[in-house]
């Protein structure tokens, strides 16, 4: 295990993030703001950049991925289950769920799979495919809402709706299911003991807001999604960063 998770390094650099007090990270936005700027620099290229408007939906994103148990609270946001990520066309979703996998890989870690890529797959060998993502690993499904159809051998299958119900099952049935009980607001230290944040984790990025999740997925998915995942939304009108 990292001992350091705080201390960030590039190449030769190094980045402190935040400082540890009684075995806790407190972490510093503005620094952090200085690191993933740096990181995205690497990831993205030279015109990557954090957007002023987009600074208060990070802090929020953060926030989650530091598991900052007492903000999240504050701000309606629910540690225990994952992000749905939804915004317009070229807002910088993607890139931020990449972005963000190098913050606190100690506490959040999750595969990012096109959505596209699983319903080839689903073509090609068929249901086991579901089966795949029918586990208790952390996954972020991009783009939800573009990809075709399933269609194995002239079956067709809505193969992510039911990938997210079948997930959704997992997630409530996981025996830490107990500790729902627990305040939501309970320190970082105390609630890594309790290990409340155990539960598998789906996170989606999508240009779909809810209405449009119910219409192409019906509203069982629609409403479990709601119990699996904090909605977090950039503003309509964003700007296209591919310019
Ligand atoms: N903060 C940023 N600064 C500069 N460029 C960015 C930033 N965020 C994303 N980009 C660039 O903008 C483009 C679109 O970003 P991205 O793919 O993350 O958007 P998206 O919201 O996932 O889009 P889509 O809805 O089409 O999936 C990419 O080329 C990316 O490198
Ligand atoms: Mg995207």
């Amino acid at each position: 295990m990292n001992p350091t998770p705080h201390i960030k390094t590039e190449g030769t650099s190094k980045f402190q993030i935040g400082e540890i007090k009684n075995n806790v990270i407190h972490y510093d936005f503005e620094k952090i703001k200085t690191y993933l700027n740096i990181k995205g620099h690497i990831l993205f290229g030279k015109n990557f950049r954090i957007y002023k408007e987009d600074e208060a939906l990070l802090f929020k994103l953060c926030s989650y991925f530091i598991q900052d148990h007492y903000s999240c609270a504050k701000m309606g946001i629910d540690t225990r289950k994952g992000i749905l990520l939804t915004g317009p066309v070229g807002c910088g979703k993607t890139s931020l769920m990449q972005l963000l996998l190098h913050l606190a890989p100690h506490k959040t870690n999750y595969e990012i799979i096109p959505t596209r890529n699983i319903v080839f797959n689903f073509n090609t060998s068929g249901f086991e495919v579901l089966e795949q993502y029918n586990q208790t690993k952390n996954y972020c499904f991009d783009d939800l809402g573009v990809e075709p159809v399933g269609s194995h051998y002239a079956k067709e299958c809505n193969v992510l709706g039911e990938i997210l119900l079948s997930r959704y099952d997992l997630f409530t049935r996981h025996p830490e299911d107990v500790m729902l009980s627990l305040p939501k607001y309970v320190s970082g230290s105390h609630q890594t003991n309790l290990k409340v944040n155990n539960r598998n984790k789906t996170h989606i990025t999508t240009n779909l807001n809810t209405e449009e999740i119910e219409k192409r997925y019906g509203n069982r998915v629609r409403s479990r999604l709601k119990q699996m995942m904090n909605v977090i939304a950039f503003d309509s009108n964003s700007i296209d960063k591919r310019g």
